[in-house]
């Protein structure tokens, strides 16, 4: 199937911002480090890939708005549309030579996201969707495009599980190891491979059964969430306990996915005291 010319839009940007990062990947150990804070590094890669993906979207999409990992906000004149960009989402496995990370394009618009793409330049992975049209992925060695719907495992015992573990200065370590403790005892396994945008595109392509991290992000999440959804699996907000459960914010950074066979017992385990 074509790509939209959204999407195409979307890919080629993020397709040229990976060209920049393999190359830096590959000389990680020259790379000029500051740190921005507690364990949140920020490279060069990760600011040059940045600015590429919002010139070739803003030559291509003149007028709408951006929300920046690294840049923050900048407005546009076209109220209704928002890029969230993270330029490099797994930074420290980045900087560890560690090849899974990822570019994260997705768009707002109306409150409402509607595109998305997760990019792994290291395997050369491009995971995508668009409301209503189905997530994909494209990867080179495959020659083309596939659909992508979520596991179907219904049986939480056989499941494997991602998730993101709280790290130096952030909150919620105890909290994280009790859940962790239950998914552990009634699961096949928990992977941590430290990018979220990944966990959610992986998920989405039925590697993992599920996901859940805390304390994220919308860059984080955003286009990941589109492609979860995409795939047919549930997307909720963790400790949140309204009865319309489809009505949660997952972009309130306390996400958890999964098929509706198994994320109510992952979120129980999790949640549970
Ligand atoms: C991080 C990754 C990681 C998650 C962190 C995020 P970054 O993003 O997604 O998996 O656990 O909370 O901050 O810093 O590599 O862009
Ligand atoms: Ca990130
Ligand atoms: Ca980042």
């Amino acid at each position: 199937m074509a790509l939209s010319p959204l999407m195409a839009v979307m890919q080629s940007a993020a397709r040229k911002a990976a060209r920049h990062l393999l190359r830096d990947f590959g000389e990680v150990e020259n790379l000029q480090i500051s740190r921005k804070g507690p364990a949140d590094f920020v490279s060069n890669a990760d600011k040059k890939a940045e600015e590429i993906i919002f010139e070739n979207l803003r030559r291509d999409r003149p007028g709408f708005g951006f929300i920046l990992e690294e840049g923050g906000i900048a407005k546009g004149t076209d109220k209704q549309n928002t890029f969230i960009v993270d330029p490099l989402d797994g930074t420290t496995n980045f900087l560890h030579g560690i090849p899974h990370f990822a570019i994260s394009i997705a768009l707002e618009r109306e409150g409402e996201l509607i595109a998305g793409l997760v990019y792994n330049p290291a395997v050369d992975e491009m995971f995508y969707a668009e409301k209503g049209k189905g997530a994909y992925l494209d990867a080179q060695r495959a020659m083309g495009a596939i659909r992508l719907r979520g596991a179907h495992r219904e049986n939480f015992n056989e499941g494997l599980f991602a998730t993101g573990m709280p790290f130096l200065g952030k909150p919620g370590h105890a909290q994280f190891l009790k859940g962790l403790h239950k998914v552990m005892a009634k699961t096949a396994g928990v992977r941590r491979y430290g990018s979220a945008a990944l966990d959610l595109a992986w998920t989405a392509a039925g590697r993992y059964d599920g996901y859940w991290e805390r304390d994220l992000k919308p860059w984080d999440v955003a286009a990941g969430i589109v492609i979860a959804r995409e795939a047919g699996l549930k997307v909720w907000e963790l400790d949140n306990d309204a009865a319309d459960i489809n009505g949660h914010n997952p972009m309130s950074g306390n996400i958890i996915t999964a098929n509706e066979h198994l994320i109510t017992e992952l979120k129980g385990c999790i949640e549970g005291g």
